[in-house]
């Protein structure tokens, strides 16, 4: 089996152990099941015996299962307790989960929609959720951690080799929940280097503003393509006409300009497009005003 993280050795041991205990028992008692069947077969026993008790076989199967028990939590132990012992020198991300994508935040502001990691360092990541519950599971490196709101939960891993392993969310947290899939790309020194120290401040302004949408998991509900998602799509929205619902029931007609957009972001439930689930968290906290610029320039980029 290949190591492609620290913990899979740990955790696959108690998976096979628990595996091949169960798959022992599964066949040891069908077996004697079906032996007693023919054992104590009516036509052979025609008068009922009472079976006395038999102090050999209590204690064999008390103390028997109970080593077993105490095996599976050996092997349970040994794989959770090396998850819950943070290196010191770990490097830390912030990986936010909202509805419905992922996002990973590093030391220095960098966001990126995927987690970029060197290999052979341990990470830690911080987990945040905005709205709901949410659970980060990186299946190739056999660890997953909930995402709660409020309480600030850590995962770590160390990846050992180079590649892309599959993010999934497994906390069942509403409409497109199965879309919040990302990557880890684990990658060598040099290329995560490379990439961390990246200089973006030089990119042009409509193409920043694409980077901070993806960055906040806006495109998980809204597509540039024009098809119809969770909410609206971006393509073709600035400038358009809509009919919004506002508090109370009524309806109304705006123009997105720059004063929607911006309501749009930090009270986003306050006039919403018709037909439209209310389900969106304002970003006031999250997308500075100077960002929303950037937005709104990249939003009137694809008219
Ligand atoms: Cu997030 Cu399921």
């Amino acid at each position: 089996m290949n190591n492609v993280s620290n913990f899979v050795e740990g955790v696959d041991n108690a998976f096979v152990v628990i595996l091949g205990i169960s798959l022992f028992f599964l066949i040891a008692i069908t077996l004697t099941m079906i032996g007693f069947v023919i054992k104590f077969n009516r036509k052979k026993n025609p008068k009922a015996k009472n079976v006395k008790e038999d102090m050999r076989l209590e204690v064999l199967w008390t103390v028997i299962p109970t080593i077993l028990v105490l095996i599976m939590f050996y092997y349970g132990w040994v794989g959770y307790k090396a998850m819950r012992d943070f290196p010191e020198d770990a490097m830390h991300v912030k990986a936010t989960g909202r509805m419905w994508s992922w996002s990973f935040e590093y030391k220095n502001g960098k966001v990126s929609p995927t987690l970029k990691v060197p290999v052979n360092k341990a990470v830690v990541l911080d987990l945040f959720s905005p709205d709901v519950l949410h659970s980060l599971y990186i299946p190739a490196f056999r660890i997953k951690e909930d995402v709660v709101p409020g309480i600030n939960n850590k995962m770590w891993f160390e990846a050992y080799e180079e590649g892309e392993y599959d993010i999934l969310c497994a906390e069942y947290c509403g409409e497109r929940h199965s879309f919040m899939l990302s990557k880890v790309e684990v990658m060598s020194e040099e290329n995560y280097n490379n990439w961390y120290g990246e200089d973006l401040s030089g990119a042009a302004p409509a193409e920043t503003g694409l980077q901070i949408l993806q960055a906040n998991g806006c495109t998980a509900c809204h597509s540039l393509d024009g098809s119809r998602l969770v909410g609206p799509s971006f393509k073709g929205l600035y400038g358009g006409k809509r009919e919004v619902l506002v508090a109370g029931g009524s309806k109304k007609s705006v123009v997105a300009d720059e004063d929607y957009i911006k309501k749009s972001v930090y009270q986003p439930n306050s006039e919403i497009v018709d037909t439209y689930p209310q389900v969106m968290i304002s970003y006031e906290k999250t997308i500075s005003e100077e960002q929303l610029k950037q937005i709104i320039a990249y939003l009137k980029s694809v008219k």
